[in-house]
């Protein structure tokens, strides 16, 4: 990776790459953005991007491309059947990860609902894992599974040191496999860059520990590989084992300790997509059933051929520390600035964005008024930065109608990779500060129309009381006609 020292002696990260295409941004007054959540039902996911200064909502299919991949989009080969996009694709996961076999998919959630629906034989069956994900959680529960969550002690210790707080307990597997049996575990889940705990890593040993116990019980081991590249960077950084290895080799480790993989590819290679990987022939033909029932033909499975010829390049560039260096350093220093002004924020710093800790930051909000929730609709209002609740708004409704009050309540503000500059991720440093001082001016949430399902992507809500009235006088006050 590439080594620069600043005579002063600073840490500041610096870009690999520089900008040649650009997006305008548009930043409206605070009152404006007031009507702009307002109408949004204090949902940040409904409000319309022209609104929204720094979009810091996910990283997902928002990676800024490279001219490399650009370019490959031109020669996209279109074909129905047996389209040379598909085979360019298939080699460079077959690259990347030494496996033969792949099946397309139009994004990650679209793995997740066929690898649920073969590998669920029976209700009740459990899916031990390191921590779920949203999409996984439903579709598994869809399937009659049950998530299990298993991941060591510290994944919610929101200032632990522990350097891979995506670990699972090896101790509650082994417990897990002893009460369950074989034929009470559909399949054993670890998800690299684990997103709702923080982007947090497991560590290659940890993984190649849960693999052995796998293969000694001929339990099947599924690896979400959306954010491997972070996790990748991680492991290189983190892990003494790993130091000596190419970023390569530790994804051939990945992939070799797992019997599946699969992957949003609005993350992985940085286009838009997904699909499954596995060396063996068995669950390939297994599966391969699902890709023209639900996806599309198999050499396309519902992408468009020109993101699957991005996602190629993007893949083998993933090999490359100095790209995917670039997500977690940002983070790294975003979180850095954060706790210098002690507000509270996830660290270590994972991958994907920083988080904030909503419990703490606003612990005034009780649990059932949404603290996340309203930190998101604050940080939109004061800023014009859009951030995704990651807290009990994100948790499913229990079946009793009682709140599932999350284990984490966290704003995250994703930092798509190599998307924002230093000047941005500064202001937006300022303006959480800013709110910070004022914190004790937010109030909590409640439901004007909560969904059944996945409720966080369309429920809207309204704040309990003139809170956010409140708020924009104080910024008026502080920061005058500023926008
Ligand atoms: N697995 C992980 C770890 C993810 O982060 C996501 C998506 C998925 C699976 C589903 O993939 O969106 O392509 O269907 N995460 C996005 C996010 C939505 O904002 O974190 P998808």
């Amino acid at each position: 990776m590439a080594n620069i020292k600043f005579f002063s002696g600073e840490t500041t990260p610096i870009e690999m790459h520089r900008v040649r295409i650009i997006q305008k941004l548009n930043l409206l007054p605070i009152e404006d953005r007031h009507k702009a959540i307002q109408q949004a039902g204090n949902n940040t996911f409904l409000l319309k991007n022209d609104d929204v200064f720094l979009d810091m909502l996910t990283d997902s299919g928002t990676n800024a491309m490279s001219n490399d991949q650009q370019a490959a989009m031109l020669q996209a080969d279109d074909s129905y059947a047996g389209s040379s996009t598909f085979y360019r694709l298939e080699k460079a996961l077959q690259h990347v990860f030494g496996m033969e076999y792949f099946l397309p998919a139009h994004q990650g959630r679209a793995c997740e609902h066929i690898l649920s629906k073969f590998f669920i034989r029976k209700k009740g069956q459990v899916i031990p894992m390191n921590y779920h994900f949203t999409t996984a959680k439903a579709h598994i529960t869809e399937c009659g599974g049950q998530i299990l969550e298993i991941p060591v002690k510290e994944a919610f210790d929101t200032t632990s040191t522990c350097q891979f707080k995506g670990n699972l307990d090896i101790d509650a597997l082994k417990a897990t496999i002893a009460q369950y049996g074989k034929e009470g575990i559909a399949f054993v889940r670890m998800e690299a860059g684990t997103n709702l705990i923080g982007g947090q890593p497991f560590s290659l040993q940890n993984l190649r520990e849960v693999s052995a116990i796998c293969r000694e019980n001929g339990i099947t081991l599924i690896q979400d590989v959306s954010l491997l590249s972070d996790n990748l960077y991680f492991c290189k950084q983190r892990e003494e084992a790993c130091k000596d290895m190419t970023i390569h080799e530790i994804a051939m480790a990945f992939a070799e300790a797992s019997d599946i993989l699969y992957f949003s590819g609005r993350k992985l290679g940085c286009a838009r997509g997904g699909g499954i990987c596995t060396n063996s022939k068995k669950h390939y033909l297994d599966l391969r059933v699902f890709i023209p029932l639900f996806e599309g033909f198999l050499t396309y499975g519902g992408m468009s051929v020109r993101e699957m010829e991005a996602m190629a390049v993007g893949l083998f560039e993933t090999l490359d520390e100095d790209v995917i260096s670039q997500g977690p350093q940002f983070i790294e220093y975003m979180t850095g600035e954060l706790v210098k002004l002690n507000i509270p924020v996830v660290t270590p710093p994972g991958g994907l964005g920083c988080h904030l800790n909503a419990r703490e930051f606003l612990s005034h909000i009780k649990p059932e008024e949404y603290p996340a929730g309203s930190l998101a609709s604050a940080m939109y209002l004061i800023s014009g930065i859009r951030g995704m609740e990651r807290g009990t708004l994100s948790e499913q409704r229990n079946e009793d109608g009682s709140e599932p009050i999350a284990q984490m309540e966290l704003l995250r503000l994703a930092l798509p990779r190599r998307v924002f500059t230093m000047s941005q991720i500064v202001y937006a440093v300022d303006r959480i500060n800013w709110l910070f001082r004022n914190r004790h001016l937010v109030g909590g949430l409640k439901w004007i129309d909560e969904p059944p399902i996945l409720r966080f992507f369309f429920g809207t809500l309204k704040p309990i009381g003139d809170w956010q009235q409140k708020l924009i006088a104080k910024f008026r006050e502080d920061l005058g006609d500023s926008l």
